[in-house]
């Protein structure tokens, strides 16, 4: 596997490259556990086991905006879960998941160092502060491509 090479073959870098997987391609495919584990020269079930154990790890493709909300003490006390209540409604995704047509990632974090901007969500890395009801519903839109 190309991006591994600078690794040494040794099982205890394992879960550096799947690091390095996942900041490449976005996420961990089967093809990429079957590369690693060819690389060390592990089974297969070994990768897996790991990618199980760390929540950071992501099995799938991420969507083509992600929408990261905060969920940390200053954006939960402004009612962020309200703003994922109603990502959750309106995708049909919950934390974590991507919708079916690969368009949305829903993923909470515990803070993104923008408290004074609670509650706080990023699209694509884009900040959009101080959220309420109506201006994540006008979002969406926006991203769902409803309005220009
Ligand atoms: S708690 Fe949300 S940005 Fe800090």
């Amino acid at each position: 596997m190309e991006i591994l090479k600078k690794l040494k073959k040794d099982r205890r870098n394992l879960i550096k490259a799947i690091q390095i997987v996942q900041k490449n391609k976005g996420y961990v495919s089967d093809d990429s556990i079957r590369n690693i584990a060819n690389y060390f020269e592990i089974p297969i079930v070994e990768v897996e086991g790991v990618l199980s154990f760390y929540a950071q790890f992501k099995r799938t493709a991420p969507g083509k905006y992600q929408l990261t909300v905060c969920d940390g003490t200053a954006c939960h006390v402004r009612n962020s879960q309200d703003i994922i209540d109603i990502i959750t409604d309106e995708l049909k995704i919950k934390d974590g998941e991507t919708t079916k047509d690969n368009k949305f990632t829903l993923e909470t974090v515990s803070c993104i160092g923008a408290c004074g901007l609670a509650p706080v969500i990023t699209v694509n890395k884009k900040v959009y502060g101080k959220m309420t009801p109506k201006k994540i519903k006008k979002v969406l839109k926006e991203y769902k491509g409803e309005v220009k």
